[in-house]
């Protein structure tokens, strides 16, 4: 019951967010249904709390209010991610190793699996339906939060660039900016009476599937987040 309630309460905050003009079900693949995309509110930069303040309460929490997040939460939290704060050089809240922004992030909700978009701060539809568990190897508590992140390091980008590392120094060079990409949500959250999980175990198998992650995508963090009761 609880999670019936949580499910149908983020689905309102989602879908009151929802582009007027976004494409409905438009899958890859014929068996592949798809939500709509989400175009989130601009953050808000008076919004919050000192980083002094926010670092004071800042620590892990696994248990949650089943208050829904409000389309307000979820922008500052995506954009605490990885959003852009210079668009004139598509600057970001978070560094990346010689500018290569390679850390790619999942938002994953009752609803469906969603791609955050830095430059139009979009949520992008991947898949649609409850894939929550699919974000952990069996903590209950995930499946029952409002939100999951999936840190994605992508290969490509690092292709695309032409520069960087390769190998293992890839992986690692992606997993330091997936790191300071958590501590910012992890801030911000706090700031916003939201609680916080950053969770190494993936079941990385069946994520990759549900995402349809492809060759050159790694698995590398996730994060749960919730309302505090
Ligand atoms: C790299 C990393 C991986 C973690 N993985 C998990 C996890 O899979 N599941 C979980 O419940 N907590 C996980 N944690 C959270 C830690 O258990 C937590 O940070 C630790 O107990 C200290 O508590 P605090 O964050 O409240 O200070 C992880 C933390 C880090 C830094």
């Amino acid at each position: 019951m609880k999670s019936d309630s949580v499910r149908s309460r983020i689905k309102f905050a989602l879908s009151s967010v929802c582009v007027a003009s976004c494409v409905l079900f438009t899958p890859v693949a014929p068996s592949v249904a798809k939500a709509a995309d989400i175009s989130l509110p601009n953050p808000q930069m008076e919004a919050g709390m000192s980083v002094m303040q926010a670092l004071a309460k800042r620590q892990t929490s696994r248990s949650f209010s089943g208050e829904e997040l409000t389309p307000s939460q979820l922008s500052h939290i995506l954009w605490a991610a990885n959003g852009v704060n210079r668009p004139d050089s598509d600057g970001r809240t978070n560094p990346a190793a010689l500018g290569v922004h390679s850390v790619e992030v999942y938002a994953v909700t009752a609803e469906g699996i969603f791609l955050y978009q830095p430059q139009t701060h979009t949520l992008q539809s991947i898949a649609e339906g409850d894939f929550r568990m699919t974000t952990t190897t069996g903590q209950p508590f995930v499946g029952e939060a409002p939100l999951n992140l999936v840190y994605v390091g992508n290969s490509a980008a690092w292709e695309n660039a032409g520069r960087g590392p390769s190998g293992e120094k890839q992986v690692l060079f992606d997993s330091i900016a997936a790191g300071t990409m958590a501590q910012s949500v992890a801030l911000v959250a706090a700031a916003e009476g939201i609680g916080t999980c950053v969770r190494a175990s993936v079941d990385h198998a069946a994520f990759s599937e549900a995402a349809h992650l492809q060759d050159g995508q790694t698995i590398l963090l996730a994060q749960t987040l919730g309302v505090l009761p």
